[in-house]
């Protein structure tokens, strides 16, 4: 609820009093301007704060070639039908700069005033020299001048459709297009309709585990630089001794990440909004170097990037996997002290649906399912067949739930007080830890009676979340779940003092009704109905 009223009082009264000048945009949305969006860390956990708190991202990215003004109808009711409170979309580089030194932010301009329509944040995509690890978003004076911006050339010679990180002409184009950009961007959104912006898409090179150009050969039997070998602790030498098997995808994240870097850094000294960039996942399993994107912020090599890259605030994982211990693996190793944790992508079909609750878990400030517009463009098998009601419906499910407590949930998160949890196919009770309380979440449960043991949901749908308010009482939220509590002090049993459904409208409780009989008697039983409880416990 807290996203669609991004105005204080104070702004309309302020519209009434100015009078006919004031935009009705504005009005609707947000003030001329507010503080700039960042991300702080406090005691261990991390928060994105807007407006100057917490902010829970319940985002959507559209299709590639979605960003323009003649698709955007076909975008806008996929965005409201799923109640996200922020949308990415592409920038292109080949729009923006069409000729080089000449630059259009007429589509810019279109994206800021659609999503205040629609009192939507964005988070802006720097499609540049890497989309998916090729050139195909560079505007034609580069695609066409490979001589001065070169590709990736193979092992065996063969010429990649992916440019080389190592020449200083195209890093030269790259931070001067992405610098102008941001230069417009500062201009146009002094309200801060944009939270952060992607530099690049997927970065690095597939097909090939890195450049093997004269250019490259030289500095691959050189050195490792000392600046990495500091950042990792380890003694001189040259990439292939110092990292062995991994030898050419290090140096190519290297200087993938030092390319990404600059970039970055760049367009930050002109608006210093958070940037991050994302991540083609190395399958789980340890895959062979050059078997999957090499070069981009795979979790083998995210000391190298965060060493070579510094500017970027987040390096963040694109998962496409729906296994749970996979979506787990990614989840954990993207969360680190050093690296607050941002799903940008994620498959748009039902089972990753419930990751929302897990990624939440892992202190996510923001998760957004990919491919989330009306287009009937597909990215099948991974993702949805079509985007219908059917399939976006477990999607909004989530974010109909979360935007009764996003600004609560976010703040829980950075207090380091909530915990949520996903279902797991191959065990159906999971049990988290507050100390003086255990909760316990059990999914294929029915709703009345104690009965049996959990037998899972028929597909594996269920979520859960519980954050601390207090010493007794929880913040309780599930979807296709129960929820129950224990204490952990022996010989004590739980009772529910008063468990009240309601939600939160600008930081305040607003009470609908109160759960006992049957509904509290067997434990918390949620539904597909997001419900939000707050639960007063006491033992007896
Ligand atoms: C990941 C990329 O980052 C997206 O832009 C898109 O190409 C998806 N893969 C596939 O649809």
């Amino acid at each position: 609820m807290t996203h669609r009223a991004f105005l204080p009082s104070f702004i309309v009264l302020c519209a009434a009093l100015i009078g006919p000048g004031f935009s009705p945009s504005q009005t609707q949305s947000r003030p001329a301007s507010s503080p700039i969006p960042r991300i702080e860390k406090r005691n261990g956990h991390y928060a994105l704060l807007v407006d100057g708190a917490p902010y829970l991202m319940l985002g959507a990215q559209i299709h590639n070639s979605s960003a323009w003004p003649a698709m955007l109808q076909q975008v806008w009711p996929a965005i409201d039908d799923l109640h996200a409170n922020t949308v990415e979309m592409p920038i292109y580089w080949e729009q923006f700069e069409p000729a080089q030194g000449r630059f259009d932010d007429s589509l810019l301009l279109t994206l800021l005033a659609q999503a205040r329509q629609h009192k939507v944040h964005l988070v802006l995509l720097w499609f540049g020299t890497w989309k998916n690890g090729s050139a195909h978003y560079t505007p034609e004076w580069v695609k066409l001048d490979n001589a001065k911006y070169p590709r990736v050339i193979c092992s065996d010679g063969k010429v990649m459709d992916s440019l080389s990180p190592l020449f200083p002409a195209t890093l030269e184009a790259d931070r001067t297009a992405f610098s102008a950009f941001m230069r417009h961007l500062k201009a146009d959104d002094p309200q801060h309709t944009v939270l952060m912006v992607q530099v690049e898409n997927e970065s690095g090179t597939w097909g090939c585990v890195r450049d093997f150009s004269p250019t490259a050969q030289k500095l691959f039997a050189g050195s490792v630089p000392a600046e990495l070998l500091a950042g990792l602790h380890k003694q001189p030498g040259t990439w292939q001794e110092v990292f062995g098997d991994e030898a050419d995808v290090a140096f190519h994240a290297w200087y993938v990440a030092h390319f990404v870097g600059q970039v970055t850094a760049a367009g930050k000294a002109l608006d210093p909004l958070p940037m991050y960039t994302n991540a083609a996942l190395r399958p789980v399993g340890h895959a062979r170097p050059g078997t999957y994107e090499s070069g981009g912020p795979t979790d083998n090599v995210l000391d190298i990037w965060k060493i070579a890259a510094p500017a970027l605030d987040l390096l963040a994982p694109d998962i496409y996997d729906p296994a749970y211990d996979d979506y787990m693996y990614y989840l954990d190793h993207y969360s680190r002290p050093d690296n607050p944790l941002f799903i940008p992508e994620t498959g748009n079909q039902r089972p990753y649906a419930r990751y929302f609750f897990a990624a939440l878990g892992h202190g996510a400030f923001g998760f957004s399912p990919f491919g989330m517009d009306f287009t009937r463009t597909r990215n099948e098998p991974i993702g949805a067949t079509e985007l219908n009601q059917e399939a976006l419906a477990p999607f909004a499910l989530n974010y109909e739930l979360a935007e009764k407590m996003d600004r609560e949930l976010a703040a829980l998160n950075f207090d380091g007080k909530l915990q949520a949890v996903s279902e797991n196919p191959a065990e159906h009770r999971q049990t988290l830890d507050f100390g003086s309380w255990q909760a316990i979440v059990s999914y294929g449960m029915p709703q009345f009676g104690m009965g049996r043991e959990p037998q899972g949901n028929p597909q594996p749908d269920g979520g859960a979340l519980v954050g601390k308010l207090g010493p007794n009482e929880f913040l309780v939220s599930a979807i296709h779940a129960r929820v129950d509590f224990r204490p952990a002090e022996t010989g004590k049993q739980r009772q529910f003092v008063r468990v009240e459904q309601g939600y939160y409208e600008h930081g305040v409780w607003k009470f609908e009704r109160i759960w006992n009989g049957d509904q509290t008697d067997y434990g918390l039983n949620f539904t597909s109905a997001h419900e939000v409880l707050r639960v007063t416990l006491a033992t007896y």
